[in-house]
């Protein structure tokens, strides 16, 4: 259980990440239930800060943890160079400890990434731990049939294919320094009785003709239907779970990618 998740949110990926995923409409859609839910706030598994920046730069309360060090450190930078001085913690969600109790809790895209269904478990009951009695808990999860193309691979049939190949190299991305970024990922296994992906990701950093980084990752993907996901948060404790679709704050439709679930303490 204290094994640390492994994934791929260093180095080459952590600095991609930085540079190229700085914007969407979870931003606007989170920062809503922290002004109606109320402060303070915790984002768990706030990466480079993508949300918690403008949240800040709202002049919202927000602290800040996840679990890999170099996506903490380019969110410090970040929040430096906006003169801003978050509460930031290198914490698994499973294990956190934290100092303060909230009132509303974000976890965007970051259940199930690289941890075991045990750990998930246990980060639930951590973040009710940590919300204050009527606080919430807003979390996003994808729906393990959003992608058409990992969708056959629950049947044994499919199954044999994998490993996939890896896909050939596609069109670097330049970043503001000037370097490029080459980001290639497979499906290497696949297990429908434990509803895990795992996938291997291997990060480029080319600076003209030179490679400067080159990197090799793996990550597992818990994957969660709808009501199993409400069963693990009422297990973990919480009362009142409601579940909308997408980040449009609608009733959930079959075709939703993403769904949030909001609980309540
Ligand atoms: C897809 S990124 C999302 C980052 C940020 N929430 C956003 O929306 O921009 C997933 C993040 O979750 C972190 N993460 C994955 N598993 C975690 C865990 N078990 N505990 C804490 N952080 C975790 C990763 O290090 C990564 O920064």
């Amino acid at each position: 259980m204290s094994s640390s998740p492994e994934t791929w949110h260093y180095g080459v990926v952590a600095r991609y990440w930085a540079e190229f995923n700085t914007d969407g409409p979870e931003i606007e859609y989170f920062r809503r239930f922290i002004e109606d839910g109320g402060e303070p706030a915790l984002d768990a598994g706030c990466g480079t800060g993508r949300l918690l920046i403008p949240w800040l730069q709202a002049g919202l309360d927000v602290d800040g943890a996840d679990v890999s060090p170099d996506m903490i450190a380019l969110c410090r930078e970040r929040a430096q160079r906006e003169e801003l001085s978050p509460a930031l913690y290198v914490q698994a969600l499973h294990e956190l400890d934290l100092p303060r109790r909230y009132r509303t809790i974000v976890v965007c895209g970051a259940l199930g990434v690289g941890s075991t269904r045990e750990q998930d478990e246990q980060a639930l009951r951590r973040l009710y731990e940590l919300l204050q009695d009527g606080g919430s808990l807003v979390l996003d999860n994808e729906v393990p049939y959003a992608r058409a193309h990992n969708w056959k691979y629950w049947l044994a049939e499919h199954r044999a294919e994998l490993p996939r190949p890896w896909p050939p190299a596609g069109e670097r991305q330049r970043a503001t320094d000037g370097s490029e970024y080459d980001l290639r990922a497979r499906l290497v296994a696949f297990d429908p009785l434990e509803q895990r992906a795992r996938s291997e990701m291997r990060a480029e950093q080319w600076r003209d003709a030179d490679l400067v980084a080159a990197e090799e990752y793996g990550i597992d993907l818990m994957l969660y239907f709808k009501d199993e996901l409400v069963y693990m948060l009422k297990q973990a404790g919480f009362g009142d779970v409601d579940v909308r679709g997408g980040y449009d704050g609608g009733e959930p439709t079959p075709d939703h990618d993403f769904l949030v679930y909001v609980a309540r303490r």
